[in-house]
Order: C-alpha cells, then sequence, then structure tokens
C-alpha cells in the first residue's frame, strides 16, 4: 500500500490535499474555542452589556451560550446576537490566517518534491541544447516523475552515444580520404620534381589511389544510404539457388585467378525466401569477396544453405587467415579491419563492406554473424532468410 502511495504522483497529491483539509479542520478546532469567547467579550463590551465572569476563556463561552439562549427575548438582545456573529466571525478570521499560514507551509513542501525535478530537467534540457550531452537529472524515489528523470537520463545518454558516433565517423572518413589523397599528392609531387618518372607505372599508382578514393566515396554514400533506410526494399518470394549462381559468377574470375575453389552446396527442395533479389546478391557477392580477399592462394570458399524453422540458413566458409575472438565482436562495425596495412595492400578494403551486409540482412528481418576458431583456421559467414508463409 505504501509502495503504491510512493509510486503514483496522483495518489499522492490526492493525500496531500486531504493532509492539507485535515491541518486546515484541526487548526480551526484549536484556535475557535480560544479566540470566539474572547471576541464575544470585546463586542459586547464594546456594546455596554455588563459581563459577568469574564476571568476565562470558559466563562466567557457560558456568557456566549446565555447571549444565544436570550435572542428575542428582551431589549439589548438582537445587539448581543449581532455582536455574537461579529465575534464568531473575527475568530473564524484568525483561524483561517493560522490555517493559511499551516497549509502554505505544508505546500511549499508537498509542491517542492513536484516541482524540483521538474525545473531540474528544465535546467539539465537547456544545457543538453547547447552541446552538454554529458548532463543528467537525479532520481528520486519510484513515482511517476522518477520514471520521467530516469527516461530523460537514459534519452540524454543515447544523444550523447549518437554525438560521440557523429565526432567518431567523421574522423574516420577524414582519416580514409587523407591516405589515397595524400598518396597521390605525393606522386605528383615526385613527378613535378623529376623524383618519379613520367611513365606508365607512376600513372598507374595514381590511378589505383584515385579509384581507391572513388570507391571509398561510393562505399560511403552507400553506407548513409542503408544507415538512414533511404532506399526501398522491394521484397518478393525467390529461389535461393538463383543468388548463389548470381554471386558465384560475378567473382568466379578472382576466385580464379588466384587458383581458390568455390563451392556450393544447396539442397534441393529448399523453401523459396522473402527477399530483394539486388540486395541480398549485394550481401552475398560482399561475403564471398571477402572470402576470397582474405584466403590465400589455393584455399577453397564454400557456401551451404539449410532449412531451419522458420528461415533459410547460409554460410559462407573460407579456408583463410581466419579472425582472432578479440576482433570477432568488432567485425561488422564500420571501418572495422583487423589489419589496416594488410587490407590496403590486398585491394584497399576499407572496413564498411560487412557493416552495410548487416544492416540490408537487418532490414530482412535476419541476422548475420561471424564464426572462426582464430588466426590460420578458416572463417564462417552466416546469415538467416525468412522462408515464404
Ligand atoms: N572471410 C574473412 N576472413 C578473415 N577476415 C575477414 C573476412 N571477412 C572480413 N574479414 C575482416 O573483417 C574486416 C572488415 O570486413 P569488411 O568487408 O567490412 O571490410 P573490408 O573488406 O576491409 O573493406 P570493404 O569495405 O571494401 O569490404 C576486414 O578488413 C577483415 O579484416
Ligand atoms: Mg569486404
Amino acid at each position: 500500500m505504501i509502495k503504491y502511495i510512493q509510486n503514483h504522483l496522483g495518489v499522492k497529491l490526492l493525500f496531500s490535499y486531504i493532509a492539507i483539509l485535515i491541518v486546515i479542520v484541526v487548526v480551526m478546532l484549536i484556535v475557535i474555542p480560544f479566540s470566539a469567547p474572547y471576541a464575544y467579550n470585546r463586542y459586547m463590551m464594546a456594546s455596554g452589556t455588563p459581563q459577568p465572569g469574564m476571568g476565562t476563556g470558559m466563562m466567557g463561552q457560558g456568557q456566549n451560550q446565555g447571549g444565544g439562549l436570550g435572542i428575542g427575548r428582551g431589549p439589548g438582545q438582537g445587539q448581543g446576537l449581532a455582536n455574537f456573529r461579529a465575534g464568531l466571525a473575527l475568530s473564524l478570521i484568525y483561524a483561517m490566517l493560522a490555517a493559511t499560514v499551516i497549509v502554505a507551509l505544508v505546500s511549499v513542501f508537498f509542491t517542492r518534491s513536484v516541482v524540483a525535478p521538474l525545473r531540474e530537467m528544465t535546467l539539465a534540457s537547456q544545457r543538453i541544447a547547447k552541446g552538454h550531452y554529458d548532463e543528467r537529472v537525479k532520481v528520486n524515489g519510484a513515482d511517476e516523475l522518477a520514471v520521467l528523470s530516469d527516461n530523460f537520463n537514459q534519452m540524454a545518454g543515447q544523444l550523447e552515444g549518437v554525438e560521440a558516433l557523429r565526432r567518431q565517423l567523421i574522423g574516420d572518413v577524414s582519416h580514409e580520404l587523407r591516405t589515397p589523397l595524400t598518396a597521390i599528392k605525393g606522386y605528383m609531387e615526385g613527378l613535378m620534381d623529376g623524383v618519379f618518372p613520367p611513365e606508365a607505372e607512376t600513372y598507374q599508382q595514381i590511378f589505383t589511389e584515385a579509384d581507391r578514393l572513388s570507391r571509398l566515396v561510393d562505399d560511403l554514400q552507400e553506407l548513409s544510404r542503408v544507415e538512414s533506410k533511404a532506399y526501398a526494399l522491394e521484397l518478393q518470394p525467390l529461389d535461393f539457388s538463383i543468388f548463389v549462381e548470381t554471386a558465384i559468377k560475378r567473382l568466379s574470375i578472382n576466385a580464379r585467378n588466384r587458383q581458390i575453389e568455390l563451392r556450393s552446396n544447396i539442397p534441393a527442395g529448399l523453401p523459396r525466401v522473402v527477399a530483394d533479389p539486388d540486395r541480398i546478391t549485394q550481401v552475398l557477392t560482399n561475403l564471398l569477396g571477402n572470402a576470397i580477399a582474405y584466403t590465400p592462394d589455393g584455399g577453397s570458399v564454400t557456401i551451404t544453405a539449410s532449412r531451419q524453422v522458420e528461415n533459410v540458413l547460409v554460410s559462407v566458409m573460407d579456408t583463410g587467415i581466419g579472425i582472432s575472438p578479440e576482433h570477432l565482436a568488432h567485425i561488422f562495425d564500420r571501418f572495422y579491419r583487423v589489419d589496416k596495412s594488410r587490407s590496403r595492400q590486398a585491394g584497399g578494403g576499407s572496413g564498411i563492406g560487412l557493416t552495410i551486409a548487416r544492416h540490408l540482412v537487418e532490414a530482412h528481418g535476419g541476422h548475420i554473424w561471424v564464426e572462426s576458431a582464430g588466426d590460420g583456421q578458416g572463417s564462417t559467414f552466416a546469415f538467416t532468410l525468412k522462408t515464404v508463409g
């Protein structure tokens, strides 16, 4: 019961109103018996009526009653009634004044407990609006205001996270752009100073860096599109083997050049999946491209699909360099690369491909994850797609 009262602001307010009412009644009960007889006697004296037994408040009350009983019985008693009324009104005014002071004190106490957190939140939100994202408010108790304060803090925490991410993104993007730009500038300066010979190989290097730059810009654009969901997903029921054929066709030349065997193991009778063909081909091409890029010459990459309860589980398994446990949790993060220098040499990966793949799979209502026994042990990337029906 007490917990219920503590957790509900409405009930607390109701109880505070009742408390104020009780205070008013109690104050009036205390003040009236003391002040009424004195007020009555004062008016009786002022009107010249004799006052027997004026010594104490109790005697005064007796006199008061006598005046009341004599109404309309003799001369001067009408004046006595008027005096009695005036005396009662005065004593009520005293009682009201005393009650008002006490009620004001009580309500200041109750109001402060409601207004203080609201004021604190107002100040905190003004500071957050000015960019102080670390601002938090105190959470007292468990009523609706406490819940609001807690939600406010959570919102502030999320804003802080988004702001940190934004800063990190700007830092990462400028870093990624700077690398090829510095290389291009270096080659151009070398050409101008005559350090590099003006021959095909130098131009090729410049072209490679410019190409890297333009791929990075394309990837960033794609990343921003998938992260903000600024694309239409055209879902339709499809046979999964079509995606596999398309992806294998796209990457078979890469695999052949590296003597990597590309295998697929798609069982017959697999249920159709609900997917946007372009987007899922993009995911599969990404995973297959990585598997080939991070597998030494002569290795193999296998795509398998199997039926689960309401999903089709797809996995891309390679016999490549593998991923050590400390990197596994971050592999889908933006710009995350296990070995930055290595991926640059191996064709300039920017660490965006898996982030895009994760967004696309999740937009289809599926999950994507990676398993690897560690360095040199190969990796398996797997994802799920919902089946029709
Ligand atoms: N099959 C794999 N085997 C081992 N490491 C992998 C594999 N796939 C991805 N990785 C690691 O995960 C990192 C992130 O992969 P991701 O595809 O996001 O980026 P990337 O390949 O470096 O660049 P890009 O954005 O061009 O694809 C890679 O840099 C690599 O270190
Ligand atoms: Mg990649």
